[in-house]
């Protein structure tokens, strides 16, 4: 486990100009203290999305001009979500550009922090409707085939060795599509390749899928790449939609995968008793977040 007494320590590192994540897994790691690592340099990293928005609108305006013109071909959808939403730079500038009208539209991401700044970006964009929580791609807190489009954009970049384990729980929440546009080690230069393994960048998405028997729709470059040494692909899954779920929420206990409803001040699980913060409005819905609550809804 990282030690958490040293943030403030990380936070002027990142200041200074580290690299916090290789700082991190230099540090040694298993894979629950590489999900640890991703999340304290990620959070540390807020608010640096929103001002490099700022300063180049073009770079997401670009990335999702290209995701538009592919989800506004698919089916249509009652709800999406991006996982790995970051500062919702990128999500709140896809919607307004997604032909489809009366739909959901869900953001999760594994730093605190960066979901503040994902509220702020769709406040300014006049989102409001949009739910942001944090969650964790390998427990993601929703229902299963809940979600019609699934959606990521360099979400899973840094979990190198964790492909298969990150394919299997986006797959299962989603119910139609999932949506892939993540960096291509296969497609990459000798000197992207270096940097990948460097950084540890995921590897070999296509053949993860392929050897998981996954329906892969569509598998290219993606025509807008804002760095050629992490050149971006795009993967279309396409997953037979199972019988139709009326469900009110899909939010799920990330552990029990239970369905959880708004409590009082925070979100429970009934079925499986345990209760989930809310911090500053943001649903807390990381795994390490559960609180035992057995007696929760005692009178
Ligand atoms: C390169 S950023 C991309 C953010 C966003 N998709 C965008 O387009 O702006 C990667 C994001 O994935 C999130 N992330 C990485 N690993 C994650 C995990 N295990 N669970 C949830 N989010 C994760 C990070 O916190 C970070 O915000």
């Amino acid at each position: 486990m990282i030690d958490l007494s040293k943030l403030r320590e990380m936070r002027q590192m990142y200041d200074e100009g580290a690299n916090l994540i290789e700082y991190l897994k230099n540090q040694g790691y298993d894979k629950d203290t590489l999900s640890e690592a991703i999340m304290i340099s990620y959070d540390i990293q807020s608010g640096s999305y929103t001002r490099s928005d700022e300063q180049k609108p073009e770079v997401r305006e670009n990335y999702t001009d290209a995701l538009a013109k592919v989800l506004n071909q698919l089916d249509g959808f009652s709800s999406i979500m991006e996982a790995g939403v970051g500062e919702a730079t990128t999500l709140s500038r896809l919607l307004p550009k997604l032909q489809q009208q009366n739909y959901t539209a869900y953001g999760f991401d594994i730093s605190w922090s960066r979901i503040k700044y994902a509220q702020a970006n769709c406040i300014k964009r006049l989102l409001q409707q949009v739910k942001l929580f944090t969650g964790d791609l390998f427990s993601i807190p929703i229902q299963s085939s809940a979600v019609d489009i699934v959606y990521t954009l360099h979400s899973l970049e840094s979990n190198g060795g964790r492909e298969k384990e990150a394919l299997q729980e986006l797959y299962r929440v989603a119910s139609s599509y999932l949506v892939l546009l993540e960096p291509m080690y296969e497609w990459a230069s000798e000197e992207g390749k270096a940097r990948m393994d460097k950084f540890g960048y995921i590897k070999n998405l296509y053949d993860i899928i392929k050897e998981l028997n996954y329906n892969v729709v569509e598998y290219r470059l993606l025509e807008y790449s804002v760095n050629p040494l992490n050149p971006t692909g795009l993967i279309i899954i396409k997953k037979e939609k199972s019988t139709e779920q009326d469900l009110e929420s899909p939010l799920a206990c990330p552990i029990t995968k239970y369905s959880l409803s708004k409590e009082k001040d925070c979100y429970y699980s009934k079925e499986g008793l345990l209760a989930y913060p809310i911090i500053d409005s943001i649903p807390c819905l990381l795994p390490q977040n559960a609180v035992v609550a057995t007696h929760f809804m005692d009178s």
